[in-house]
């Protein structure tokens, strides 16, 4: 039967459709979106893929807190949930912690050193001593 001038198993297709959207056309769905609300557009609108198996439309989203996930299978589901801990945006996110980590640490570094203040004020006794004890009025 033809569906959307495809041949397809319409039977298939009501139960269970699956096809995953290859990177250039999710690529391409961003910059749409990005024409027609503007370049903030995911920090003002929430996205809700009712159907994203494993994610693949939503991949390359920048703003994750504004994205809403649901489909079919557990599965999917797991899927999902694990990219979330160990995906490549997680370990990405926490490659730019930790280098803002490191310039903050570097900034924060300087602060702790080595100081008697005890020891130096009282040399510095000792010193004006002598130097008093030398002095003649
Ligand atoms: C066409 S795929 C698209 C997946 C993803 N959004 C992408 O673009 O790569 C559709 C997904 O929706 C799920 N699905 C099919 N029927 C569904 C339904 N009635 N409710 C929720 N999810 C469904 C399927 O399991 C499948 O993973």
């Amino acid at each position: 039967m033809k569906f959307f001038g495809l041949h397809t198993d319409v039977k298939k297709l009501s139960v269970k459709p699956s096809f995953f959207t290859p990177k250039t056309w999710v690529e391409l769905s961003q910059k749409y979106l990005a024409d027609v609300f503007g370049k903030d557009w995911q920090d003002e609108y929430y996205v809700w893929d009712c159907a994203a198996g494993t994610g693949n439309l939503l991949a390359g989203l920048t703003n994750k807190y504004n994205i809403w996930a649901s489909t079919l299978d557990k599965t999917d589901v797991d899927v999902m949930k694990e990219r979330i801990h160990n995906g490549a945006s997680f370990r990405k996110l926490i490659s730019n912690l930790r280098s803002e980590l490191k310039i903050l640490a570097e900034k924060i570094e300087p602060k702790v050193y080595e100081y008697g203040f005890l020891r130096e004020y009282i040399f510095s006794l000792y010193l004006i001593h002598i130097v008093l004890k030398n002095v003649t009025i």
